[in-house]
């Protein structure tokens, strides 16, 4: 797909990756509509993109939304959509779990309904994360949602081919906004700490998961993939 004049909707496209995503659209010529529950936080944007307010676990307004801003060509939800519970799971408070899912309910609710407002030949992007698969101690609720998250992209491009396109991009240690330690010595070091074993090994930047999303809606003969970037973590000790 060449984005130049295309239309997208970018939800979490106010801070970190998606912000970093909704940016790259808008210099490739797209008009890009990023979304979050306060988008001011997305600070000055480049001339292509407007923004709106809204909770990805909320359906109803999602719905709304959508069916207002269709019809339109990418569809990209980066969005967190709420706490995530960290710690052994067998001493994990069950509702902090539970709420770690409001991730794939925001997708879900995405795609549900934005799927039928993409023209033909559009595509889907969702963001996962390296804990899908690298199943990290202490982290068994990223990694079921990940894994949940990948498993649903990979079943709906089943549903959704050969007219409309799905995908997801699954970081690994990414420095944006989600961390949010504001001492710059103290940041960096939690960073050099959480990386020092990967084959590649410092954070990533929002701008290098963003050309990942790119990747796969500018190319029609990608669907139903993952594609990592993730400094090689998938491999790391
Ligand atoms: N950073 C990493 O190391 C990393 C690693 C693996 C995976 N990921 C995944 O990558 C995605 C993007 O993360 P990020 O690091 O870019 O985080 P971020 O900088 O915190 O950005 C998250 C975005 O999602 C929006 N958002 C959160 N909850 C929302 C809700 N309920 N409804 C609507 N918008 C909501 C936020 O805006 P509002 O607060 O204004 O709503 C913000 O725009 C997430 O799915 C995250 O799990 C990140």
């Amino acid at each position: 797909m060449n984005i130049s004049g295309k239309k997208a909707v970018v939800f979490g496209g106010t801070s970190g990756i998606g912000l970093a995503t909704t940016k790259m659209l808008a210099q490739e010529g797209a008009t890009v509509v990023a979304i979050s529950r306060d988008p001011s936080k997305a600070g000055a944007l480049p001339a292509g993109v407007s923004t709106e307010a809204c909770d990805v676990r909320d359906s109803a307004a999602i719905e709304t939304l959508l069916n207002r801003l269709g019809p339109f060509d990418i569809l990209v939800s980066a969005a967190t959509g709420g706490d995530r519970a960290v710690g052994p799971f067998v001493e994990m408070d069950i509702d902090g779990f539970k709420g770690s899912f409001d991730k794939l309910w925001g997708y879900a609710n995405v795609v549900r309904y934005g799927a039928a407002h993409l023209n033909e030949g559009g595509s889907i992007t969702l963001v996962s994360g390296s804990p899908a698969r690298t199943y990290p101690k202490d982290l068994s609720a990223l990694s079921a949602v990940g894994g949940a998250v990948e498993a649903f992209v990979k079943t709906v491009s089943r549903e959704i081919a050969p007219a409309r396109r799905i995908n997801v991009v699954s970081p690994g240690v990414i420095d944006t906004p989600m961390v949010t330690i504001e001492d710059k010595a103290k940041r960096e070091a939690a960073y050099t700490a959480m990386t020092k074993d990967y084959l590649i090994p410092r954070a990533g930047t929002a701008e290098e998961v963003a050309q990942g999303l790119l990747f796969v809606i500018k190319n029609d003969f990608v669907t139903g993939t993952i594609v990592d970037v993730d400094g090689g973590w998938l491999l790391s000790d």
